[in-house]
This record gives structure tokens, C-alpha cells and sequence, in this order.
């Protein structure tokens, strides 16, 4: 088969390591990918929003599937497009990607729906957003209802802060028209959780749950981040949030949005806050996460073509995917100032000094005019992510191999998974 898989971070170079194994697999193409991806695939240099040179690349190179990384091109319509053309897709339409793409309309959801989601409400007008986050008991959430990047959820301490935000977003146009409509929530204290599913809009195969770090700094401290580190599977969820999560948030999601009229494929990924009351989702993510997916894929032990296939033919019911029980962890290596501003085209050296078995994943790099030195060429670099028995195991050997890793500016977490010994 021949796949053509669209993004450049270390989540789809983790997708196309895992489509690697596939005995099914013949041509693998990433556009735009990275050097990760060049090593085990061919890259396409096409921008992952160019739509039209996406389904130009996927009839030039007669794909038999498109994977979809990035939330960007699916709330653009890019499965609507290439489905139009009759390609088999993994991803979810437009009308569906809406899950992410717009938290006004999730927010509409889990409140029709009855899914477990803090209080909020939805706001179109300034005045009004300011009067209920005043309102409020201690100061709120405050949303942009489009996508932002990941940056679009301010979490304020303060009233000041909150009203700051609210101006940002809808009088200074912070996200552009991503922040014009926003969503006010009731902030929740407690633990993160990332819970990954495949889904083809009627069967759902949850994957193992996972857990990112946000903080660019040790001990959750410094800016938000894409994501600095990751584990799997969480020690404190216990069976029972774990069963709550599955069926009360994702299948019911899954099966709202069915209800709806926007049948949903591809991977869910609700975001959830677990404390005393129980699992409430603060977000749906339209695609996997990034760390999470480093630290996800290593443990399937299934074939991933075959279920991402299966996704994408309504067949998933005739698919059951096996998952190791070893831990896995991921640390981002990212670049000097990185979440701010940050200098790239440094040499990544001990690349080649990592133990077997432990898997260097390519996010911001690309291959000098040697053709074999990796330069840095983003502000996350790479995920390092080791699988063992226990996760203590785990941590003790990614941050070995870490330290193998150099390159000028380097910086990383040393906190990831630390604290459950
Ligand atoms: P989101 O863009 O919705 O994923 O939010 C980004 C981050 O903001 C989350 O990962 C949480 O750390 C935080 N956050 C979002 N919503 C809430 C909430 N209702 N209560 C507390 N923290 C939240
Ligand atoms: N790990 C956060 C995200 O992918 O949105």
C-alpha cells in the first residue's frame, strides 16, 4: 500500500516509525515531514494547509490512504476534499474536526449531550464575557473558541488578569478571529489525563491513557509549551475513572456527534481533569497528541496500518489492537528560548550513540548539505521515548540515552514521570 501521511513533528515521525513495521506497507510519504521522517520515508516538500497541493500529491502519487497529523489542515476541510476525490482518509471531516476547531461549539456539545465538562458559557460579547467572569467565584478559564496553536486558553489568577485576557482575545484580536467568540469556564483543580481513541464513528478502540507536561520549566513551572514530556500509562487513574472516562466522555462523544449529524473518524482525544468529583473533559482534540503519541505508539503492539485502515473503511469493529503493558515516557529536547524566541541550524550530536531499542523521534530538524549531519530547524527538536516494565525503568533509561544528545542552546525537563517511585 501506498500511504501519504501529512505533518512534520515528532507525532508523525512516531506514526511513520509504527507504519514501518506494516508488512503492508510499500511507498511512505511525509509532507513535509522532517529528518527523522527522510530516514525511513520520502519527504514531500508541500506545506501540511496547502490543500490543494496535498490532493495533488495524493493523485500524483495514487495514495491508497491519507493520514491526517495536524489539526490545522482538518479543520480546513482537507478530508472533505480528498474524500471528494474518493481517497481513503484517516481524519475526520470539517463538520467533525469542529470538535476541536470550535470550543464554543464542543461546549454546545458536552451540554447537550450531558458528557461530564465544567461549567461555562459561550460569549459573543465583551461586556457580557466581563460581567460573568466577574461573577464568577474565583477567576475563570477564558477560551478562544478557534484554534490558536495550543496558546488559545488563558488560565488567569487573578480578575485583573482575567479581564486582560478577555480584552486580549475579543478587543485586541490576540488570536486573530479565533478569540472574537470565547468560552468562559469554571477553572478545576486536579490531575490531567489524555485519553487517545480510533473511531470510525460507530466502534470505538481506546488507546492506553497518557499524560503531558504543558510547562516549558522543571516542577511545572515557565510558559506554556506544545508539550515537554510525556508518560504512559498513568499510576494514579485507577479502573474505575479509567471506565468512566471511556464510556461517560468518549464513546458518548463518539456517539453525540453521530447523533448530530457529524459522524466522527479517525482519533478522538479528549483532554480531562481528574479530581474528587470525578473526570471532567476541558477540551476534545481532533487528532493524537503531541508528546502523547510518543509515548502511545511504542506500546501498540498491533499492526497501526492495519487499524488506521480499518478506521478508514468503517471496519473497525473486525479490529481489536493488543497493547503491551511496559511504560513508556518521552522527553522533548527543544531548542535555547524555546517556548519564546530561539535560534536554529545547530548540529544535533550522539544521535547515532543511543541504546537499541530506544527511539529518537524528529521534530524541528533537517539534514544539512552533507546529507547526513542533522541540524536543529524548530523550537521542539526531538522526543527521546524509552519502554520498559515499570516506569521507573523507563525514566532511568530515557534521560541515559538523553544525556547522550547534544546541541547548542539544548534544553529539556528533567521532572518528566519523576515523583512515582
Ligand atoms: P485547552 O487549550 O483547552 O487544552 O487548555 C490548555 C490548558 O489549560 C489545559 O491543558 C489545562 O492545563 C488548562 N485548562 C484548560 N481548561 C481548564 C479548566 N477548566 N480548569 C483548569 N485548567 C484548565
Ligand atoms: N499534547 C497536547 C496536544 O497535542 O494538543
Amino acid at each position: 500500500m501506498n500511504i501519504l501521511l501529512i505533518g512534520s513533528g515528532a507525532r508523525e515521525h512516531a506514526i511513520a516509525w509504527k507504519l514501518r513495521q506494516s508488512p503492508r506497507l510499500d511507498e511512505l510519504i511525509v509532507a513535509p515531514g522532517n529528518a527523522g521522517t527522510a530516514a525511513i520515508a520520502e519527504n514531500l516538500p508541500i506545506a501540511a494547509n496547502d490543500l490543494d497541493a496535498v490532493v495533488s500529491a495524493a493523485r500524483d502519487l495514487r495514495a491508497d490512504l491519507v493520514i491526517i497529523g495536524p489539526e490545522e489542515p482538518l479543520a480546513l476541510g482537507l478530508v472533505d476534499r480528498l474524500t471528494a476525490e474518493s481517497f481513503a482518509v484517516f481524519g475526520p471531516t470539517q463538520s467533525a474536526a469542529a470538535i476541536e476547531s470550535s470550543k464554543a461549539f464542543s461546549h454546545d456539545l458536552v451540554e447537550r449531550h450531558g458528557i461530564p465538562h465544567p461549567t461555562g458559557r459561550v460569549f459573543d460579547s465583551m461586556n457580557e464575557a466581563k460581567e460573568y467572569a466577574l461573577a464568577s467565584a474565583s477567576p475563570p478559564v477564558i477560551k478562544a473558541d478557534g484554534l490558536a496553536a495550543g496558546k488559545g486558553a488563558i488560565v488567569p489568577d487573578s480578575a485583573v488578569e482575567a479581564m486582560r485576557a478577555i480584552d486580549a482575545m475579543m478587543a485586541q484580536g490576540a488570536f486573530g478571529d479565533a478569540g472574537k467568540r470565547v468560552v468562559i469556564q469554571e477553572r478545576l483543580a486536579g490531575l490531567e489525563v489524555s485519553a487517545h481513541a480510533f473511531t470510525d464513528g460507530v466502534t470505538v478502540r481506546h488507546m492506553p491513557f497518557a499524560c503531558d507536561y504543558k510547562r516549558a520549566l522543571d516542577g511545572n513551572l515557565g510558559p506554556n509549551t506544545g508539550g515537554m514530556g510525556v508518560y504512559s500509562p498513568p499510576p494514579w487513574l485507577d479502573d474505575a475513572i479509567a471506565t468512566t472516562i471511556r464510556t461517560e466522555v468518549t464513546e458518548a462523544a463518539v456517539k453525540a456527534m453521530a447523533a448530530d449529524g457529524r459522524p466522527y473518524r479517525g482519533v478522538l482525544y479528549p483532554g480531562l481533569m481528574v479530581n474528587e468529583n470525578g473526570p471532567k473533559v476541558i477540551e476534545f482534540n481532533s487528532r493524537f497528541g503531541d508528546p502523547e503519541t510518543q509515548a502511545i505508539l511504542p506500546r501498540l503492539k498491533s499492526d497501526l496500518l492495519d487499524i488506521v485502515l480499518a478506521v478508514a473503511q468503517n471496519q473497525l469493529h473486525e479490529v481489536e489492537p493488543e497493547w503491551s503493558d511496559d511504560a513508556c515516557i518521552g522527553v522533548v529536547l527543544a531548542s535555547g528560548g524555546y517556548p519564546g524566541e530561539y535560534s536554529t541550524g545547530f548540529p544535533i550530536r550522539g544521535l547515532d550513540t543511543v541504546d537499541p531499542g530506544v527511539m529518537v523521534f524528529h521534530a524541528g530538524t533537517r539534514l544539512a548539505d552533507d546529507g547526513r549531519t542533522v541540524l536543529t530547524a524548530g523550537g521542539r527538536v526531538l522526543t527521546v521515548a524509552a519502554t520498559a516494565p515499570t516506569l521507573a525503568e523507563a525514566r532511568r533509561k530515557v534521560y541515559d540515552n538523553v544525556a547522550r544528545i547534544s546541541f547548542d542552546g539544548m534544553h529539556y525537563r528533567r521532572d518528566i514521570a519523576g515523583g512515582f517511585e
